[in-house]
């Protein structure tokens, strides 16, 4: 298939572009690299040595034979760009990564509020009416994430794939009927991916367009089996307060001596995927996309369930790291159970890479082996919810030489 991967660049993009390729298919990537730039301005790197995107490719070509193309072209603000890159493309299949993707970035001021938004809810529609203008008929698979649901707001009901079946009184009985489940985002960035799915919702409707949402969790590891081929294609590890994910956080922490940061109790429980399963997930939802005029097919791309201290636990015990308790920067509840189905995914056959398969080989290939590249002042997450809400000081300033 000719695949288009916007936002190939990113954390997922660039291993998902990487996979698809190494399995056939042909990959063109476009991407603003505004997440390179979200860096300089954050004064944060990732944890692994990324290279630049003309580098990573050539060394692509070197290592594999493979060429993946790529457009410098932001989908937010350069719509005329989108469209002519479709029709000159005319891709089979678009997987759609590039939104600015952290809560804490998008709870940071009243600027990166705005920024989310406008950059994600623009891209997406822009991304929507392109494909409706130009009639090209590719399927489109959206990553989305499992913060749609919201955290506790069903019990210990599982949250099915994106729809939700309610009986609706009506004075001559009940009438059953499939919503879309309902929206609870916690921060703007989640907000913006429930905007997204309403989006998607009228669109598949009236312009009959094949749309996939991936309700994804939490992305803990870092390397692929094509990442790892050669220092120059190695995937991005973010570790600094606001884009760092928990899972890859304590990793880091744990190799640097620092201690685990835990906000709150810990009591939340969160869904994960390793970024190997990722990319399959991705291979799956493009070679098994809905019909023409079908609703968006949703699905839960997570495989595993934990509670943020137990995970800081196992974590600790593995590499004897202490663990802090501070304060939780989000408006969030302090303790919720969640129970998730992933029917579809695993029906479809992915195998999941589970915490105790990755674990120990991450702290030991990445964070420990890259642990030099850290900067302390970054770890500890500032972003807050509402305003005079307290952060932690920092719990170590420099890395300790012996570690
Ligand atoms: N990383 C996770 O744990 C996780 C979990 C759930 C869902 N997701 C979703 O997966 C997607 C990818 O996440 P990621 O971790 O790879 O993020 P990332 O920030 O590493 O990658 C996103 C890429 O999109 C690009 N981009 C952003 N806005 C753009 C625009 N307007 N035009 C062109 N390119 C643009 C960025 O430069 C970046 O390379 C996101 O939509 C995110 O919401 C990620």
């Amino acid at each position: 298939m000719r695949v288009l991967v916007l936002g190939g660049d990113g954390f997922c993009g660039w291993p998902t572009s990487l996979y698809l390729s190494d399995r056939g298919h042909d990959i063109t990537i476009a991407d603003n690299l505004s997440r390179r730039k979200i860096d300089i301005e954050l004064e944060v790197d990732s944890l692994t040595p990324i290279r630049p995107i003309g580098e990573r490719l050539h060394a692509l070509k070197e290592v594999s034979g493979k060429e993946i193309g790529f457009v410098n072209v932001d989908l937010a603000t350069e719509y005329d760009r989108v469209v002519a890159l479709l029709e000159e493309l005319r891709p089979d299949a678009i997987v759609h990564f590039a939104e600015q993707r952290a809560a804490p970035y998008s709870m940071r001021t009243e600027k990166t509020k705005r920024y989310t938004v406008d950059n994600n809810v623009r891209a997406t529609h822009n991304l929507l009416t392109a494909l409706a203008t130009t009639g090209i008929e590719a399927s489109l698979v959206h990553l989305g994430t499992m913060g749609v649901y919201g955290y506790g707001w069903s019990g210990s009901a599982p949250i099915p794939e994106g729809y939700l079946t309610v009986k609706v009184p009506t004075p001559d009985g009940e009438l059953e009927r499939e919503i879309l489940h309902p929206a609870n985002p916690g921060s703007v960035y989640h907000l913006t991916k429930t905007l997204d799915q309403l989006m998607f919702s009228f669109y598949a409707s009236n312009d009959r367009l094949r749309i996939t949402d991936l309700h994804q969790g939490i992305v803990w590891g870092t390397q692929t089996e094509q990442t790892i081929k050669d220092e120059r294609l190695i995937n991005r590890f973010d570790y600094d307060g606001d884009y760092g994910t928990v899972l890859n956080r304590f990793l880091m922490q744990a190799a640097v001596g620092h201690p685990l940061t835990v906000h709150g109790t810990g009591g939340q429980t969160r869904a994960f995927i390793h970024i190997k399963d990722t990319v399959r997930c991705i291979e799956l939802a493009i070679a098994n996309p809905p019909e023409a005029g079908a609703k968006p097919l949703v699905r839960n791309q997570i495989t595993e369930t934990h509670r943020v201290l137990d995970l800081a636990k196992m974590i600790g015990d593995m590499t004897g790291t202490e663990i802090a308790y501070l304060p939780n920067p989000r408006r969030e509840a302090e303790e919720n159970e969640l129970c998730v189905r992933n029917d579809q995914f695993l029906a479809l056959g992915l195998k999941p890479t589970t915490l105790s398969e990755g674990l120990l080989e991450e702290v030991h290939e990445i964070a420990s082996k890259y642990k030099d590249r850290a900067d302390p002042a970054k770890i500890i997450a500032r972003s807050v919810w509402r305003q005079g809400m307290e952060t932690s000081a920092d719990l170590l300033t420099e890395l300790p030489a012996d570690k």
